[in-house]
């Protein structure tokens, strides 16, 4: 039952409650039960795919969670396989983050487990599946197992009229041996990784996709975002694809990006488009002040037509959506950060920082027909952990040796983001982050989450077949 299914041949999971119940005086938690089921994701009217979901949606359901009360949540596994959740972004503990190589005891086939945790920081944040794939595209993060959970903290919730969640898909992938590289960051950066002679051997298949959407519709089978002419509306966007960065537009209309992987920038700015690597998030407000009815989608024409979009319909404007691409502004973290000056601050160690290097290789058809990935020269597990200690500040250098962006993600931690592009910046705290084709990045964190933390790509394939690493505490 995994391939294209029509319409109405399978029955929905059965919902669930969900939700935070009020905390009245004295019950300290509120609870949340996520069951894991078959789905249909009703694409546009004549096209259904069947895939696995929460609580009988793709996406699941929107989790609320207040920061610091502590949750109580009951995963039910209706599927036949073993499954985690993993709560991307949060500083929990490894028994619960959700990911095997950390310790997280899986879900069992037709079996339920309770986790308990306290959920910090503040922010949009994420979960979803973290089962490895392989070679079997309906696993994993391939599937619909994936939602939006908001942290929500007793700070200023910001004034707007309305709040609205975007997560972009993509539905059906399949392998192909001719990925067209559509990373197209618009950006420029020193190349500094890139080896003297490039690898020529032949390319092992990838991961590719043809059909889209934005939650679960394709552009224009749902629902218009409605809004009406001085509106503020809040965009809460998440990249959900196990496969490709994407980036995104409103025509005539600007980003005011506020928040980056959920947490806030130092210097908020209005961008034209916006490009997500797969697990990163962006907060952003759009005044909406340009009346008609507009395409919020995908700037590749082929992946919005073939689905990567959503209509924005102003109140008593009637005519076809329209789409016309943006200004070809490059994506740039550096502009939401404090401006530096000088970049030697990222190789000077001089204060009380360690720096750990990993440099990241491609191995054309290691795992033939699939390419594998090395950490350090080493195919993962490595011999060897990364050790931290408990208290002390580590700058990781992210030394991309290969001819693909890659969003790099650190489990159970948050990052500083110091260099990127070349460029020096400072104050921007995320959790992934889109490393450019033979470019580096420098991010610095405080060891303050003992036990074991994964990192990885987040592009499943890359994950699946080498590009991770674990860390543990001395
Ligand atoms: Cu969003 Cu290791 O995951
Ligand atoms: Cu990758």
């Amino acid at each position: 039952m995994h391939r294209r299914d029509f319409l109405g041949l399978v029955g929905v999971g059965a919902l669930a409650a969900v939700g935070p119940d009020a905390a009245l005086g004295g019950l300290p938690t509120s609870n949340v039960t996520l069951t894991i089921s078959p789905v249909v994701v009703e694409l546009t009217p004549r096209l259904a795919i069947t895939t696995t979901g929460y609580n009988g949606t793709s996406p699941g359901p929107v989790l609320r969670m207040r920061e610091g009360v502590p949750q109580i949540v009951d995963v039910i596994n209706n599927t036949d396989v073993p499954e985690l959740v993993h709560w991307h972004g949060l500083r929990i503990p490894p028994e619960v983050d959700g990911a095997e190589e950390e310790g997280t005891p899986p879900v069992p086939p037709h079996g339920r487990r309770r986790y308990h945790f306290t959920p910090t920081p503040a922010g949009t944040r994420w979960y979803h599946t973290h089962t490895m794939a392989m070679n079997d595209l309906h696993r994993g993060s391939y599937t619909g197992q994936f939602g939006f959970l908001v942290i929500e903290s007793s700070g200023d919730p910001g004034h707007y009229d309305q709040e609205v969640f975007l997560a972009l898909r993509d539905w059906e992938p399949f392998l192909t041996d001719q990925m067209i590289d559509a990373d197209a960051l618009g950006q420029q950066w020193p190349q500094t990784e890139k080896p003297q002679t490039t690898d020529s051997r032949p390319n092992g298949l990838e991961v590719t996709a043809a059909l889209y959407s934005i939650n679960d519709k394709a552009l224009g089978a749902g629902e218009p975002i409605r809004v009406r002419e001085g509106q503020r509306v809040l965009f809460h966007l998440l990249n959900a694809s196990a496969i490709e960065n994407r980036t995104i537009a409103l025509p005539g209309h600007r980003f005011q990006v506020f928040a980056l992987d959920g947490n806030p920038v130092p210097s908020p700015q209005g961008v034209d488009q916006v490009l997500l690597g797969p697990g990163e998030r962006v907060d952003a407000y759009v005044d909406m002040n340009r009346p008609g009815v507009w395409i919020l989608g995908g700037v590749e024409n082929d992946v919005r037509s073939s689905g990567l979009g959503v209509v924005v319909e102003y109140a008593n404007q009637q005519r076809q959506p329209e789409w016309f691409p943006p200004s070809r502004s490059p994506w740039d973290y550096t502009i939401f950060g404090n401006q530096v000056r000088s970049p030697s601050r990222t190789s000077s160690g001089a204060d009380d920082v360690e720096t750990i290097d990993l440099v990241f290789e491609k191995v054309p058809r290691a795992y033939a027909p699939f390419n594998g990935f090395l950490v350090n020269g080493q195919p993962y597990p490595h011999e060897r952990e990364f050790v931290l200690h408990r208290g002390r500040k580590y700058r990781l250098v992210f030394r991309n040796r290969t001819d693909d962006a890659h969003p790099l993600h650190l489990h159970r931690h948050s990052f500083e983001l110091i260099e990127i592009y070349g460029k020096a910046t400072s104050g921007i705290i995320k959790d992934t982050v889109v490393v450019p084709n033979y470019g580096k990045a420098v991010v610095q964190f405080v060891a303050d989450q003992p036990g074991p933390t994964l990192f990885h790509c987040h592009i499943q394939q890359h994950m699946d077949y080498g590009f991770k690493a674990l860390f543990r505490y001395a």
